[in-house]
């Protein structure tokens, strides 16, 4: 079988990270008899440069035709003083919304090697195992707004987070779907105590509740779920919130695993799908061949097995990256003394070696 994949480098690492990606994805899809067609096309800063906007229309007809699109990372403080209409930013939140992609899931795993990476207590933290599912398109994201205008104490600048039933209801079907394949429980994150927008939220998602009664729902506050990730991250399964809620909260699960840079994401919806790994462009260490490949591998592990028609190569590289952890590999973002400290290269030849 032959599939159609977008690579889209963006900025600062990734280029690094998303060869190291295409590399280990053609090895592992063979499993499925699979070959890729790669098309590289630019989003982004680099966008930006090339064709001065971040997001050609090119780069969205090629993405609308292929299986699925492969994305590292865009943004640097190279384009921090662009308009903000055409922010590196902007090619994402774009992509996004001509992809129709309104739901981000963000699994929160503790891989067993890193388990004392954590900034939590290990007891803490042995049993995290939920996904994060966030709405992409909708909310404060992509409501109206209004740059700073005005002069002196009176400039002002605003956002609108609106949020409509059929966007709250999809969101919550997919949080329902993926909690039956997994332990029933969904937590709907919202701040209804003081939004509006969050109390049609909270009222759709009781209605979904009462609807499957197989699963098993709870509310929380959007400041008491910050606080539940770090007091007890084991409670949640599925944790389906808006799109400023689901970004924030997002990071703080990705650290409470151990690090940011394995974490990897699946952007869905109507039309192709999007992997990326959750970490930024990573400008500081951009170019020098250390950054870490993981979320990216693993986003593209994502990839084969929802787009790709690869579950074979899905599990292997999932495999891959949880024996070469426990074999004590090491980009410097997760060294420590007595582990083997290797580069971006180093990491993904072991991967590449362990894929059987
Ligand atoms: C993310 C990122 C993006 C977001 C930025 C780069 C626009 O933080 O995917 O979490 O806020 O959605
Ligand atoms: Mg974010």
């Amino acid at each position: 079988m032959e599939k159609r994949v977008v690579a889209i480098n963006g900025d600062g690492i990734g280029r690094e990270i998303v060869s190291a990606a295409r590399r280990v994805v053609d090895k592992a899809v063979a499993k499925d008899n699979i070959v890729i067609h790669w098309a590289e096309h630019k989003a982004g800063g680099e966008a930006i440069d090339t064709y001065g906007e971040p997001l050609p229309q090119s780069t969205i007809d090629a993405c609308k035709v292929a299986d699925a699109v492969l994305l590292g990372a865009v943004g640097g403080p190279k384009w921090d003083a662009v308009n903000p209409a055409i922010r590196p930013e902007k090619a994402i939140l774009g992509l996004r919304k001509a992809l129709g992609l309104f739901c981000n899931l963000r699994p929160v795993r503790i891989f067993k090697a890193l388990q004392d990476y954590s900034p939590l207590k290990p007891e803490l933290v042995q049993d995290v195992d939920f996904v994060i599912v966030r709405e992409l398109t909708g909310g404060i994201y992509f409501g109206e707004r209004l740059e700073a205008t005005g002069e002196g104490a009176d400039e002002v600048a605003w956002d609108k987070e609106t949020y409509h039933r059929y966007e709250i209801e999809r969101i919550m079907e997919v949080a329902i779907n993926t909690a039956k394949q997994r332990k029933g429980k969904v937590t709907s994150v919202d701040k209804a105590n003081v939004l509006a927008s969050s109390r049609l939220w909270r009222k759709v998602a009781q209605e979904k509740a009462t609807a499957n009664p197989t699963v098993a729902f709870d509310y929380l506050y959007v400041d008491n779920t910050a606080m539940q990730l770090v007091v007890n991250p084991g409670q949640f399964d599925v944790i389906v919130t808006t799109n400023l809620f689901g970004d924030i909260l997002s990071d703080e699960g990705a650290v409470v695993s151990g690090s940011l840079g394995l974490l990897p994401s699946a952007s869905i919806g109507t039309g192709t799908a999007l992997y990326e790994p959750i970490h930024g462009s990573a400008p500081d260490i951009a170019g020098q061949g250390i950054a870490n490949p993981l979320g990216t591998i693993l986003s593209a592990a994502m990839m084969c097995r929802h787009s790709l028609e690869a579950p074979n190569a899905a599990a292997a590289i999932e495999k891959a990256v949880e024996d070469v952890l426990a074999a004590g590999y090491r980009t410097g973002d997760i060294y420590k003394a007595g582990m083997k400290k290797v580069n971006t290269e180093g990491m993904t030849e072991a991967i590449l070696q362990y894929i059987k």
